[in-house]
């Protein structure tokens, strides 16, 4: 293969094949960044951490056995190399049985190698996979649920009203879980199809959602903060773009989300000064690539910032173009999916909307939730998510989106503070 370069040594020729390998696998700098936003390295909670400690014990334990045996094995390719014509040819020398002191003595260094790595594996899983019986009085419990493809959070203790007769059902939002910082949280997990998988990076490892079985994840966050996440098990087409955030803020702040997403979805009436407003100021009309990025470099200089500026309402809303586009919420069966507390829309199958406007992003994390990446979805949801239920849903039931009527739809979605 490297007859083109004679001139090299073997070494050289190593060498190179190294480098040229590293090269195609794209390994540039980037590629020491461990810090990114989904890095398992720089954690910030206690069940990551935990589990990042267990990780280096292995790494150290394999890197010592993996220096001996490499040493050992250079030594002998070196001591015991041909060193001519007839070494080559020669016959292998007489075959004893093996040194007992020294066949003893590798089989007690692999035993106790296991045992290093067994022990902190074995209470690393026995720590990790609840919350700790000490802190189990302070324990929030949430449920989380896997759709193809986005995520589902249910706030058990918390009663928001579905109606306006006094009737109350657990919480609900979509995509976007938000927590307490400092309290250890238990996640049911559930799934209505296929096998997903719910994996914080910083906050902790992944744990499967598997029909007709449960189980639960427990986690931490240090302090408040503003986590990726994203379904770690393939799941279908869209798996790889299966994602989902988690906010954790301090404990009154989180009293106050909570409070605030309790309230049904809000109700504007039209001012005589909204009609006059130019209809189309809220959504561009450019089209988007399929793959576009849907979130902007100015979002993730300060997502948690980003997200309490999500929580107030916009500036300069269109009263007479929000009621419009809750009209069409109704005539082009968005309802039937999708529920908005308060506006009579029920639907159940697809994520809960009553305060989409307070979330930072849509489509499963996938786009920065502002008027261009939502008009981006509504018009072509395959193109940003191929595969999924809105997409069929709109071939299936021939439906047809204007230009003008996605704008109205876009101004009433982000009307849901
Ligand atoms: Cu859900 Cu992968």
């Amino acid at each position: 293969m490297f007859t083109f370069l004679p001139s090299l040594s073997r070494w050289g020729r190593a060498s190179a094949a190294f480098a040229g390998l590293a090269l195609l696998t794209g390994c540039d700098l980037n590629f020491f960044r461990m810090d990114g936003h989904q890095s398992t390295i720089k954690v910030e909670g206690v069940v990551a951490r935990e589990q990042l400690e267990l990780f280096y014990v292995t790494c150290w334990v394999s890197l010592v056995i993996f220096l001996i045996v490499g040493a050992v094995l250079a030594y002998a390719t070196f001591k015991f190399r041909a060193r001519s014509e007839a070494d080559e040819h020669a016959e292998p020398p007489p075959q004893g049985h093996g040194n007992p002191l020294i066949e003893l003595g590798l089989i007690g260094a692999s035993v106790l190698a296991l045992v290093i790595i067994a022990v902190p594996t074995l209470r690393g899983i026995w720590s990790t996979y609840d919350v700790p019986e000490a802190e189990k009085k302070d324990v929030y419990e949430v449920t989380g649920t896997g759709y193809q493809w986005w995520f589902k959070f249910e706030y058990p203790s918390e009663l928001a009203p579905i109606n306006n007769e006094g009737a109350k059902a657990p919480l609900i939002t979509g995509n976007e879980l938000v927590i307490p910082a400092g309290r250890p949280i238990r996640i049911q997990l559930r799934t209505v199809d296929v096998i997903h998988s719910f994996w914080v990076p910083k906050l902790a490892g992944k744990v499967d959602m598997i029909p007709n079985r449960a189980n639960h994840i427990y986690l931490k966050a240090d302090k408040p903060g503003y986590y990726w996440g994203q379904c770690a098990e393939y799941c279908g087409d869209s798996h790889a773009v299966m994602r989902f955030r988690v906010i954790a803020l301090e404990p009154k702040r989180f009293a106050q989300w909570v409070q605030d997403q309790s309230e049904m979805a809000r109700t504007r009436q039209a001012t005589a000064a909204d009609a006059n407003r130019p209809k189309a100021q809220f959504a561009s009309l450019r089209s988007f690539k399929t793959n576009e990025a849907g979130i902007t470099e100015k979002f993730d200089i300060d997502p948690l910032q980003a997200w309490e500026a999500k929580q107030l309402p916009e500036k300069n809303e269109d009263a007479a173009l929000i009621a419009k586009g809750r009209e069409l919420f109704t005539s082009k069966t968005c309802m039937a999916c999708h529920a908005v507390r308060g506006h009579g829309f029920a639907g159940v199958t697809a994520p809960d909307l009553t305060h989409i406007g307070s979330r930072t992003t849509i489509a499963a994390g996938l786009l920065e939730n502002n008027s261009d990446q939502l008009r981006r979805w509504i018009r072509d949801p395959g193109s940003v998510k191929p595969g999924n239920k809105m997409a069929k849903a709109y071939i299936d039931n021939k439906i047809a989106i204007s230009d003008e009527e996605q704008v109205a739809l876009v101004a009433y979605l982000e009307s849901l503070k």
